[in-house]
């Protein structure tokens, strides 16, 4: 009986992972999916620790050390998750994707001794080796990632000939692991080796990578711990750990092709390329020629919005380092109620995750109606009055049209230069996370409203509620 209940309850939570990854793809459900997918985990690891029975009829006894590591995770969990800044979302993500990848390795070294050397057939040593190397890699370049993230590691570290030395690692893992399932290696400790080099692989494969690649890297690292769960799923022959392993490591692997297109990088270029490492950035003024931009005030810019039929709101990373998404918002009402059309345009790489804007604009609780992506916005610019950009810079770059030099070459943009009039707010004339100067600031059309996000846009709303 208890045997059926568990098979049940995995299969509820497969079902609900399923559910609440779907629902993740919008913003008005995605709160809901989120905690879909968390009521799936608590049952599969609550039906797991109560109606589990192993072959001899055991059950689970060490209680006490499942939940105390269960409130621990939980309080730390916790704690990171309601103090994490918006803007330090991508180190969070990597840290925590981390852990699992951690826990997928040791799965491995927990259960290796089993079988190794105790007749384990191949598929099985194959399915522990995989998640124990896999997990690895996942843990170290996860943690890696997360110092790169964090600012604790601002270097990117090339080692000479670090593309030979990482090839080089990557054949002494397959060597190993085949020679331990061919069983020509028989001591346990080439296992225990096997896992070192795959720790020091992960570093190897993340250090070189530039700082703009790495929200990229994590979803590929998301991935593989995925994959490695999958393989501990498929070990223990359980189904909730199978399902939500697949689903983690096919969405991190799709997620990572939709960023690589969204910046028109191939994986391959974002791993052995330099581009975020500013290797070719080129400043403002870096060709020598000096070039002239119009500046323009708050009380203009509030005429121009309040006599304007439609505008075009560009939110970039520098919104979301301000947390100007409240007032950006209070901004759209107040014209909304003067009759003017308003409108988000969303890049779906604007800011420093997938879907940064989405996240941060649904948080102020702007229509999810009023977000318009890349490729339907781009043919209303033409009738736009004017397009307000607000802490962006790459995504509206026109060299990633216009110059073939230009390491974003290449890169789908917001076409905003089509726009009647255009009004740029940032502090400075300052480069963005590419490390390249944006021709758009020397436009004829555009206009520069320095300041930061949040107090030019207080400023804005308090003059436009007097004309
Ligand atoms: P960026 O090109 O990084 O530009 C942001 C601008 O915001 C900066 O130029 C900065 O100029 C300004 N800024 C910073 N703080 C500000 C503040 N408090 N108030 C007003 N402005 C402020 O951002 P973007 O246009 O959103 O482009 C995103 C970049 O990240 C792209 O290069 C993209 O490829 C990369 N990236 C994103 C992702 C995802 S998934 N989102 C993944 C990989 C890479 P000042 O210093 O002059 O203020």
């Amino acid at each position: 009986m208890g045997e059926y209940l568990l098979e049940i309850s995995y299969l509820i939570a497969s079902v609900l992972y399923i559910l609440g990854l779907k629902m993740l793809s919008g913003p008005k459900t995605a709160r809901k999916g989120n905690l879909y997918a968390a009521f799936g985990m608590a049952l599969a690891i609550l039906a797991t620790i109560f109606l589990y029975v192993d072959e001899e009829g055991n059950k689970l006894q060490n209680h006490i050390w499942i939940f105390g590591g269960i409130a621990v995770g939980s309080v730390v969990g916790w704690l990171a998750a309601v103090r994490v800044k918006m803007t330090a979302m991508p180190q969070m993500v990597s840290i925590f994707n981390g852990m699992g990848g951690a826990c997928a390795a040791l799965i491995g070294l927990i259960e290796f001794p089993h079988y190794f050397g105790h007749g384990g057939s191949i598929l099985i040593l194959l399915t522990i080796f995989a998640g124990l190397v896999i997990g690895s890699v996942s843990f170290s370049g996860s943690v890696v990632a997360f110092a790169k993230l964090n600012g604790n590691m601002n270097k990117d570290i090339r080692l000479p000939f670090y593309n030979i030395i990482n090839t080089l690692f990557i054949i002494a893992i397959f060597a190993i692991t085949a020679l331990l399932l061919v069983g020509t290696l028989t001591d346990p400790m080439y296992v225990y080796l096997l896992a070192l080099i795959s720790l020091a692989y992960g570093v190897l494969f993340v250090i070189p990578i530039g700082g703009a690649d790495m929200p990229v890297v994590i979803s590929l690292l998301n991935s593989f711990t995925g994959m490695a769960a999958a393989f501990g799923g498929f070990l223990y022959g359980n189904m909730a750990m199978l399902t939500g392993g697949i689903l983690v490591g096919s969405a991190g692997t799709i997620l990572t092709v939709v960023m690589c297109n969204a910046m028109n990088r191939s994986l391959t270029n974002v791993i052995f390329g330099a581009f975020g490492t500013g290797g070719a950035a080129v400043g403002p003024g870096g060709s020598g020629v000096e070039k002239s931009y119009k500046e323009i005030g708050v009380s203009d810019t509030a005429v121009l919005l309040n006599y304007s039929q439609s505008v075009v709101i560009v939110p970039g990373y520098g919104l979301a380092v301000a947390q100007a998404q409240h007032v950006i918002h209070e901004l759209e009402e107040l014209l909304e109620e003067r009759g003017v059309s308003v409108k988000y345009a969303i890049h779906p790489v604007a800011g420093r995750m997938p879907g940064h804007m989405n996240v941060l604009l649904a948080e102020s609780n702007v229509e999810y109606d009023k977000l318009v992506e890349m490729e339907d916005i781009n043919p209303e610019f033409e009738t736009t009055d004017v397009v307000l950009v607000v802490g962006a810079n790459d995504v509206v770059n026109p060299a990633a049209k216009n110059d073939p030099a230009s390491p974003i070459y290449g890169m789908p943009i917001l076409e905003v230069e089509k726009a009647k009039n255009i009004i740029i707010n940032k502090r400075s004339m300052n480069v963005g996370y590419a490390g390249i100067d944006n021709e758009l600031f020397y436009h004829e059309k555009n206009s520069m409203l320095f300041g930061d996000a949040k107090s030019v846009l207080v400023s804005l709303v308090a003059e436009l509620k007097t004309l």
